[in-house]
């Protein structure tokens, strides 16, 4: 390894970012200057575009396409939000089972325009078109929600990804583009850079918006890969069985925690052409604030970057019945959650040590998370007067680790063995036994 690549990110705590300044200074603009204010493009999906609200914490997300593929994230993603921020949080922090945790977030979402009738997003349109950049169909109207914004990594984080991933040629311009400031990264347990297609990686090593980070890179960069696992598996045990999604399709990325904590209300935020439609809904403002600040490893990440689950258009909500196709629920529960785009998760049929451990940090971290929030759950249920027979309890309890099973399985046959044989390599290798 050569030195230039020992580059850490642990210097990111000391360094002053210049986003950081630049949202406080935000902050105080005038409302007259809000007028003038402009919402530029931060991330780009397969259906939305994501813009910024220069000085707050929120984001806008406009759809490319009709609003019917808008609606569901807008209301799965309220729910989820709710659920995993607050409810889950909740339950895993009184547990006092995991000491130090930083849960994971999914970002709070707002409001919404336009999603109710075409003709509201023209309306508003005509009042806030202006605002968007004219690039990338920006200002071509389409309904618009309004959530929480993911912060951008620090600037010495963001050069250092530059300088170890970029081509030196492109190194320079890349530096100097104003664009890569808005950078998030996603994370892939799963793979390793090699693994990668060099196309492929030359495409994603073109802007620091949504840049990929896999294993390999993960572990270079000093930011602790196991500790990410945990925080995917919380996310997960949370989506799960706190909101009862299966999380098809969701992604998982970085960026970096907040500094400041107090947050504008929604009603500072400028876009008051049809405030009818910004969502009064006022969530709880909870903040991880569950982490011991002493603990080096914790205020380290703390401070530096905070794992997200984003983008909930296709989640549907989960059977939890016991009943009698309780096989075949955790199994198409097992399937949905698999199907993700790209390799987020750890690999269950590791190829090394490295990878069999990061995958146990996950599968354990998921049943302890999962079964505390399932107990919580129960015993609510019980205190409301519902009767749940010891038989049916223990079922309950038992599905986390059965879709872990079903999981390894499932991974088997996708590599072509079983999960027999892979048991069978575990044991010759005299790798830890789950
Ligand atoms: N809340 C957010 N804050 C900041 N950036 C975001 C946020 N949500 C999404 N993005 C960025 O925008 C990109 C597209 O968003 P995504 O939700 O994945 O859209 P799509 O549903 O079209 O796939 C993401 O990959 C990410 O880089
Ligand atoms: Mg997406």
């Amino acid at each position: 390894m050569n030195s230039r690549r020992g580059v850490s990110v642990r210097s990111a705590i000391s360094t002053t970012s210049s986003f950081a300044e630049r949202m406080e200074a935000l902050r105080k603009l005038r409302k007259a200057d809000l007028e003038t204010l402009q919402l530029p493009e931060i991330g780009r999906g397969s259906f939305g575009t994501v813009y910024e609200i220069p000085g707050t914490e929120w984001c806008l997300k406009k759809a490319l396409t009709s609003p019917q593929t808008m609606f569901p994230e807008f209301i799965n993603g309220m729910r989820i939000s709710a659920k995993v921020n607050n409810k889950a949080w909740g339950i895993i922090l009184q547990s006092g089972e995991f000491p130090n945790i930083l849960m994971p977030r999914v970002p709070e979402y707002l409001g919404t325009h336009g999603m109710e009738d075409h003709e509201s997003t023209t309306r508003w349109f005509e009042e806030n078109g202006h605002r968007f950049p004219v690039e990338n169909g920006g200002q071509k109207s389409g309904s618009v929600m309004c959530l929480e914004r993911i912060m951008p990594l620090q600037q010495v984080i963001r050069e250092s990804l530059i300088q170890l991933y970029f081509k030196p040629e492109k190194q320079a311009e890349a530096l100097a583009d104003e664009k890569n400031k808005a950078c998030l990264c996603r994370v892939y347990l799963g793979s390793t850079s090699e693994e990668i297609e060099p196309e492929k990686r030359e495409r994603e090593c073109m802007t620091l918006q949504n840049f990929p980070l896999y294993l390999d890179q993960l572990e270079e960069l000093n930011m602790d890969p196991f500790l990410i696992a945990r925080d995917m598996a919380l996310d997960l045990a949370a989506g799960h069985w706190a909101a009862g999604f299966d999380m098809l399709d969701v992604e998982y990325v970085i960026g970096s925690r907040p500094r400041v904590q107090a947050r504008p209300s929604p009603s500072s935020i400028s876009l008051k052409a049809d405030e009818k439609d910004v969502a009064e809904k006022s969530f709880q403002r909870m903040r991880n604030v569950g982490a011991n600040d002493n603990d080096h490893q914790t205020s380290f990440r703390n401070r530096a970057f905070q794992v997200w689950m984003i983008d909930f258009n296709k989640v549907s909500r989960i059977n939890t019945t016991v009943g009698k196709n309780y096989g075949r629920n955790i199994q198409k529960l097992v399937c949905n959650t698999r199907a993700t785009d790209g390799p987020y998760y750890p690999r269950a049929i590791a190829r090394n040590e490295n990878e069999w451990n990061l995958w146990l940090e996950f599968a354990r971290t998921y049943i302890r998370a999962s079964k505390t929030i399932l107990l919580d759950i129960i015993e609510s249920a019980e205190e409301l007067g519902a009767k749940i027979t010891a038989n049916s309890r223990e079922r309950l309890l038992k599905r986390p680790s059965l879709f872990i099973n079903g999981w390894v399985e499932a991974e088997a046959v996708e590599r072509n063995t079983t999960g027999k044989e892979f048991r069978k390599k575990l044991k010759e290798s005299k790798w830890e036994l789950p």
